[in-house]
């Protein structure tokens, strides 16, 4: 079973269902990286601006799935190697309008 588990998520990890998702900004805020030439200042977010998530592109970053980012390897669910992931893995996104059903 813990294999099988780790082909489920290494499934929705390279294949995510919904891929991209958009949030508009219902205020002024900002994305605490990502602005700058080397991306580490923060971005400013004007009410009413629509954000872009491509959760396909983040489930192949070399930075947070190895250097081996674009394989099917399940086994990498199950060494620990990911154990720090958090939100850098969300086949049903998260937040408040996390998918419903993401524990059926
Ligand atoms: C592998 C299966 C599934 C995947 C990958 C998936 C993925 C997602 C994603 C990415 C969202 C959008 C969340 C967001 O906008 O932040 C979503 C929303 C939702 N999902 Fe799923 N889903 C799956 C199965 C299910 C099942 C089985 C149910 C119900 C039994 C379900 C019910 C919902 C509902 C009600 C929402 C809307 C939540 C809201 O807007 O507040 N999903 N799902």
């Amino acid at each position: 079973m813990p294999y099988l588990k780790a082909v489920w998520d290494e499934t929705l990890c390279l294949y995510p269902q919904i891929p991209v998702n958009v949030r508009i900004a219902n205020k002024m805020t900002y994305l605490p990286h990502g602005g700058g030439p080397d991306g580490l200042s923060p971005i400013l977010v004007h009410k009413g601006t629509g954000v872009g998530v491509s959760v396909y592109h983040m489930h192949r970053s070399k930075a947070l799935f190895g250097e081996d980012a674009n394989s099917f390897r399940p086994e990498r669910w199950i060494t620990g190697e990911l154990e720090k992931v958090g939100w850098g893995y969300i086949p049903f996104h998260n937040g408040s309008r996390i998918c419903l059903g993401s524990k059926f």
